[in-house]
């Protein structure tokens, strides 16, 4: 029935007139029903076809282009909030293992060694360098300050020639005019925490804040030297990204001789960057150091600066660390008998100040100095362990002593023996070397005995001995020092009642009790011994106090 409708109003229509489309009705003027009638009973061209494929491809591609975008919108909302969520991830994470470590425990590095707590990494001492005033300020650059960064540091050796390298790094950048930039305390220069060191956890470095507090790591100079206050070098990287950089072969062409003498290198340098106006301004890292090693051991090359140096306020102003300060306090009753409270005198008001205001009556400041020899008391410096081969070592290359061990003043001086160096020496010189380098028990009593005639040693009675030896060689001096007789105390390193923190740098709290020692008698080649022996200079300590194995 409705096909039989439809084929009747098909029938009507090619009969009737349509009523829909009315050829009159100007609208609808170009879809008159005729040409359109026509046009769907047209068999499709092959124009027509590609131009249909084309559309439909076109629009096919207009909608995933649109699709894309949205994708690419999409994508990029959700990875902001990843990032968002991964940061405060990161933060809480952070703060967690901040919390652990202040609060709960160290962390435990993979290592043999787990049945001992791991040595401390002395976090709060480098969060105190980065606290210090001259790295919160406006301007890192106002009134012209600049700084140097000696990126050709020594690292991966003792603190005594880690010292000897910083002192005189700093006393350029003093020279120049320059801020110093001061680093850890190094070992090991890989970002690692710890350094496996035959055996035993080391830190890999320590910040020279638990070792030091002077000008070298961010102390005062003097007032109003902000120009010249030392940085912290993770603050030189943030605020010296690029900076100009040296390299130590260029200014080594400038020397005249191929061994120039200390005084010589530091003026050559300074003249050299005092060319360079640019504020920062680093030492390539991967050229020779400045002051090449040699130097340390050849007083005839080193002591020319001492007129210099000695009156430097980098070592002027040189002192311990308030951890090392703990530590000689907490054991001083093992060497001394000295009162805790030491005297305070008036400190002389500065000259300009004085003449100023002469009748007003000015108040006077309380001064103690903490570094004041400590009368009756003999520091002993004995290298034991691994020394002995370094000993021999020297014997073989004829080796004389530090150039700061070895100043015209002292009573002892070493005398280089005839015959041997290049590698080979004498059974005679290696014995006189053994002697004087790593002596025996009977020959270090011995030695005291005589230095004990000496005037400079009138009073001395108690004895302490800074020592690496093991505690039963220890012991056995200890006994046979005590059969002299004369002496009231005996200590030594193997005595001392330290923290983790502080047996970390105790080589520093053995100097600084060697410095203020009334008689020290130290190792020609060492360069701990040097550098006390360079500190009791500068301090003004009599140098017949100075004395030698
Ligand atoms: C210095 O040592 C501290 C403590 O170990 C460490 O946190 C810091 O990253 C070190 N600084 C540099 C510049 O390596
Ligand atoms: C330090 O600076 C202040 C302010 O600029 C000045 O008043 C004072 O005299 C200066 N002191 C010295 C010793 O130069």
């Amino acid at each position: 029935m409705f096909e039989k409708s439809g084929r009747h109003r098909h029938g009507r229509d090619r009969l009737a007139k349509p009523a829909m489309y009315d050829p009159a009705d100007t609208e609808w003027g170009i879809l008159s029903p005729r040409p359109l009638n026509r046009w769907t009973k047209r068999r499709p061209t092959k124009r027509m076809l590609v131009l249909f494929v084309c559309i439909f491809v076109a629009c096919v591609y207009g909608v995933r282009v649109w699709r894309e975008r949205q994708y690419l919108e999409e994508q990029r909302v959700l990875a902001e909030q990843r990032q968002q969520g991964q940061m405060r991830h990161q933060e809480t994470k952070q703060k967690a293992e901040q919390h652990k470590e202040e609060n709960v425990e160290k962390p435990k590095a993979e290592s043999h060694w787990d049945e001992w707590p791991n040595p401390p990494l002395f976090g709060k001492y480098h969060r105190a360098e980065l606290a210090l005033p001259q790295h919160h300020v406006a301007d890192p650059f106002a009134n012209g300050k600049k700084y140097l960064w000696v990126e050709n540091h020594v690292h991966g050796l003792g603190w005594g020639n880690y010292m000897q390298d910083l002192v005189f790094n700093a006393q350029l950048a003093y020279r120049t005019g320059r801020a110093f930039v001061f680093d850890n305390y190094t070992w090991n220069r890989d970002g690692s925490e710890y350094t496996d060191y035959n055996g035993k956890l080391i830190p890999s470095q320590i910040p020279l804040s638990a070792l030091i507090s002077s000008p070298l790591n961010g102390g005062p100079f003097f007032e109003n030297d902000t120009k010249l206050r030392a940085i912290q070098r993770e603050y030189w990287h943030k605020i010296c990204p690029e900076p100009v950089m040296v390299s130590t072969y260029d200014v080594k062409k400038l020397y005249s001789e191929s061994e120039p003498t200390a005084l010589t290198i530091l003026e050559t340098w300074a003249d050299h960057l005092s060319k360079i106006d640019e504020p920062c301004l680093a030492i390539d890292g991967y050229t020779e150091r400045i002051f090449d090693m040699y130097l340390y051991g050849q007083k005839g090359r080193l002591l020319d600066i001492w007129p210099v140096l000695s009156e430097s306020p980098i070592v002027k102003l040189y002192g311990y660390s308030p951890l090392i300060h703990s530590a000689f306090d907490v054991n001083r009753d093992l060497f001394t008998t000295i009162p805790i409270q030491e005297p305070y005198f008036p400190c002389s008001a500065a000259p300009g100040e004085s003449t100023k205001d002469a009748l007003q009556p000015q108040p006077l400041a309380r001064c103690s100095d903490p570094y004041q020899p400590i009368p009756g008391l003999l520091a002993l410096h004995l290298r034991r362990g691994d020394f002995v081969d370094h000993c021999q070592h020297l014997a073989r290359w004829s080796s004389a002593w530090m150039g700061f061990n070895s100043f015209p003043s002292f009573p002892d001086q070493w005398v280089k023996p005839e015959g041997g160096g290049w590698g080979e020496t004498t059974e005679e010189n290696m014995a006189l070397y053994l002697k004087r380098c790593y002596p025996t028990i009977e020959q270090i009593v011995k030695r005291v005995d005589e230095i004990r005639q000496h005037p400079t040693s009138k009073g001395l009675k108690d004895v302490y001995i800074m020592t690496n030896g093991k505690p039963d060689w220890v012991n056995e001096l200890k006994a046979a020092l005590r059969d002299m007789g004369g002496w009231d105390k005996i200590a030594s390193s193997r005595d001392m009642t330290i923290n983790a923190e502080q047996k970390e740098v105790a080589q520093a709290v053995d100097m600084m009790i060697g410095e203020r020692a009334q008689v020290l008698v130290g190792n020609g080649w060492s360069s701990m011994t040097s550098n006390i022996v360079m500190m009791r200079m500068v301090r003004g300590i009599l140098p017949e106090t100075n004395r030698f194995l």
